[in-house]
């Protein structure tokens, strides 16, 4: 399946970094016929293309935007969020390396459009490279009079400021990201009132994930009708970056139309890992519920995979071979939510750390029939008891290890072992 590249159309192209050869390919067109454009037309034209978020939660970008009040006399900011947090994800670091000037472009026109005049984009910390590349890019924007006090000469004001972050799961969820942005210890807010009223700083904000504002000056170029002629249907539009890692033959970023499925990806990444079977596979990271291998025909979008019981979240898919031991694979995740906790609230605190600890139970080999059922009762007892959705996040691998994969379970009990024992490889067999 080919797909002519739309977010990553300058990859390999250095000088795309810089402004001038950024323009060489098309670039600023799209910031260009939005200053011509009422903001309110701008937004309705986001709306109109169906754009849902690809930070998580698929929300709908443009309407996003709508909830900016007009009437409050504050500032208004848009945050961008470059933490990508979420295991198996490393969308974001290529567009920020390979295009920052798409994702400045993109964050210009969303800042126009809500009245915004100043942008911060928090990137995390062990992001060094990007969050360099990303500064020099602004420094360059500003230059050129992209930024500034009168951008591209229409008299609209924009700064930009990237914002390094510590490395915490918790500071990509965007409450706990604008307290991390305030300089104060990154946990989740109270929801209501939403960032759209009182985001960073008491302001009116709107927090978007870094692919999602690289898609807005395509749909400014190209127009809302293109956008929703690409993808499986009108509720998932758009051309999509799928992180693909684990057991496949060429592991890395792809792009499709939003909705192919993971055959087709599979085939895209050169085919399984010598050649291996398909066991099962995490659609959109550590969060999302693990499908088996009958599922990898369901198309990758936001509604099919919920249908499926799963999730396209930030679209990290983890492909795992028939040699896969899933429940020692839970377990590594169950350590990660843990880890990463913040803390704040009792169910997600508490669950995370017992989740891990009944983990290890079983992969030690004491787990006991029964552990099954505990394991639902943790998950039970964290999802939607919580402030932000890391608790839901922790539940999705565990719950769908129990329910679609009953027998790894059940070969641990009792004193057993993983469902298969790994083949063992000499070096020189592993890097041929
Ligand atoms: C624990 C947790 C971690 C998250 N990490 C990220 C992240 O690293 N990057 C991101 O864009 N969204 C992340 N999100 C989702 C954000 O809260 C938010 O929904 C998103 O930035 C909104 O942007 P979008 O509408 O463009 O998707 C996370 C959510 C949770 C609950």
């Amino acid at each position: 399946m080919s797909f002519e590249p739309v977010l990553l159309r300058n990859v390999g192209r250095p000088e795309a970094r810089k402004v001038e050869g950024y323009r060489e390919n098309g670039g600023y067109r799209g910031l260009e016929k939005a200053l011509e454009m009422e903001p309110d037309a701008v937004i309705e034209l986001v709306k109109d293309s169906g754009l849902r978020g690809r930070g998580g939660a698929g929300f709908p970008a443009g309407l996003k935007w709508s909830f900016i009040p007009k009437a409050v006399d504050k500032p208004k900011y848009l945050v961008c969020n470059a933490d990508e947090s979420e295991p198996g994800t490393f969308k974001d670091r290529v567009l920020m390396e390979e295009d920052p000037q798409q994702l400045i472009e993109g964050c210009a026109i969303c800042c126009y459009a809500v009245g915004a005049s100043a942008c911060y984009i928090y990137i995390r910390g062990e992001y060094v490279e990007p969050a360099d590349i990303l500064e020099e890019a602004i420094r360059d924007a500003y230059e050129a009079g992209i930024l500034g006090d009168n951008v591209m000469g229409k008299g609209f004001k924009l700064d930009m400021y990237v914002h390094r972050g510590a490395g915490a799961y918790i500071c990509g969820e965007e409450t706990g990201l604008l307290e991390s942005l305030e300089g104060k210890r990154g946990q989740p807010r109270i929801k209501p009132p939403f960032p759209a009223v009182v985001g960073a700083f008491g302001c009116p904000t709107v927090i978007n994930n870094v692919e999602t504002l690289c898609n807005v000056p395509h749909i400014l170029e190209r127009g809302a009708l293109w956008f929703k002629s690409i993808g499986t249907d009108e509720r998932n539009t758009g051309p999509k970056l799928y992180c693909v890692s684990g057991h496949v033959e060429n592991p890395g970023v792809y792009e499709f139309p939003i909705g192919v499925t993971m055959t087709q990806l599979i085939e895209a990444c050169g085919g399984m890992w010598r050649g291996r079977q398909l066991k099962a596979f995490i659609p959109g990271g550590a969060s999302a519920a693990i499908l088996p291998a009958d599922k990898a025909d369901v198309p990758l979008d936001f509604d099919q995979l919920a249908k499926a019981g799963s999730m396209l979240g930030s679209a990290a898919v983890i492909v795992m071979d028939d040699e896969t031991d899933l429940v020692r694979s839970v377990y590594r995740l169950a350590k990660f939510f843990n880890h990463e906790s913040c803390g704040q609230c009792t169910p997600c605190r508490e669950g995370t750390n017992w989740a891990e600890l009944v983990m290890k139970k079983i992969v030690s080999g004491h787990g006991k029939p029964g552990d099954e059922e505990l394991i639902l009762r943790i998950c039970r007892n964290m999802g939607g008891t919580t402030l932000c959705a890391l608790a839901d996040a922790a539940v999705g691998p565990l719950r769908s290890l129990v329910q679609n994969f009953p027998d790894e379970v059940a070969g641990w009990l009792d004193g057993g072992g993983p469902a298969t024992e790994p083949r063992r490889y000499f070096a020189e067999e592993v890097t041929a």
